[in-house]
C-alpha cells in the first residue's frame, strides 16, 4: 500500500472572495480566479483516487467517468461557500467530472438539464476549450419557473440508447445565453436548477481530461 506523505495545505483556499456576475435576469455566478493555493499538488492527489463510470454506484444521466471524493478533500469550499447558501452543511455530493468530447452516453447527455440542486460548485482543474453553457428554453432560464406537466413533457423523454456526446449550440426550444469558459483553478458557483450543460467542442480533450471537481446540495 503507498502512504501519501502530503501535508494539510494541499487543500488550502488562496481566493475567498468572488467576482460576481449577473448571467440573466435573476442568474447569478460567483467566480474565484486563481481558488487553490496549490491546484496543481490538488490534482495530482486526486489522480491518485479511482475513477467510476458516472452511472457505476446509482442512476444519473451525467456521461463520462467520475470519482467519489471524501468530506476531508473539500471541507474548506464547502465552510466558504457556506456564506451564500443558506445552510452551514450544504454538499450533498462530491465528485470529479472526467469528460471528453464524443464520450459514450446512454442518453442525450449534450442537452441542458438541471442538477436538481440549488448549489453547484464546479472547479475546473484542467485547461481547454468549451465550458459551462447556460441555456433557457424558450425564454425558461429556471426550472422552478415551469409548471409541472412542462417540466414532466420536456424532462421525462431521456431517450435511453447509445450515443456519442455531442458539441451542442442549442435548437428551436434552447437557446444559449452565456458560456462559462474553462480557466484553471477557477471555481465557478451557480443555481443548479437553472438549465445547462458540458459545452464540450468535438475533437477537444483528447489528450487530456475535461476535468472539474463537482460539489453539490441544498
Ligand atoms: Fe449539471
Amino acid at each position: 500500500m503507498e502512504i501519501l506523505i502530503t501535508d494539510q495545505s494541499v487543500f488550502e483556499i488562496n481566493n475567498r472572495y468572488p467576482q460576481k456576475y449577473k448571467l440573466h435576469e435573476g442568474a447569478e455566478i460567483l467566480i474565484f480566479d486563481d481558488f487553490l493555493t496549490k491546484p496543481d499538488e490538488y490534482r495530482d492527489l486526486l489522480d491518485r483516487m479511482p475513477a467510476f463510470n458516472s452511472d457505476f454506484f446509482y442512476k444519473t444521466a451525467s456521461p463520462g467517468w467520475r470519482q467519489i471524493i471524501p468530506y476531508e478533500f473539500y471541507f474548506h469550499i464547502e465552510a466558504l461557500l457556506s456564506n451564500y447558501t443558506q445552510f452551514e452543511v450544504w454538499v450533498d455530493q462530491a465528485f470529479t467530472n472526467i469528460y471528453r468530447s464524443r464520450m459514450p452516453c446512454k442518453s442525450k447527455a449534450w442537452l441542458p438539464h438541471y442538477d436538481n440542486k440549488e448549489y453547484a460548485l464546479n472547479l475546473w482543474l484542467c485547461d481547454g476549450p468549451g465550458g459551462t453553457a447556460f441555456y433557457t428554453w424558450n425564454d425558461i432560464y429556471n426550472v422552478n419557473h415551469f409548471i409541472e406537466d412542462v417540466r414532466q413533457k420536456i424532462f421525462q423523454h431521456h431517450d435511453e440508447g447509445e450515443f456519442l456526446y455531442e458539441e451542442f449550440h442549442g435548437d428551436d426550444d434552447w437557446k444559449m445565453y452565456h458560456l462559462e469558459p474553462v480557466v484553471y483553478n477557477r471555481a465557478i458557483f451557480y443555481s443548479g436548477n437553472n438549465f445547462h450543460s458540458a459545452h464540450i467542442p468535438d475533437n477537444s480533450y483528447t489528450d487530456d481530461w475535461r476535468y472539474s471537481l463537482v460539489l453539490m446540495g441544498g
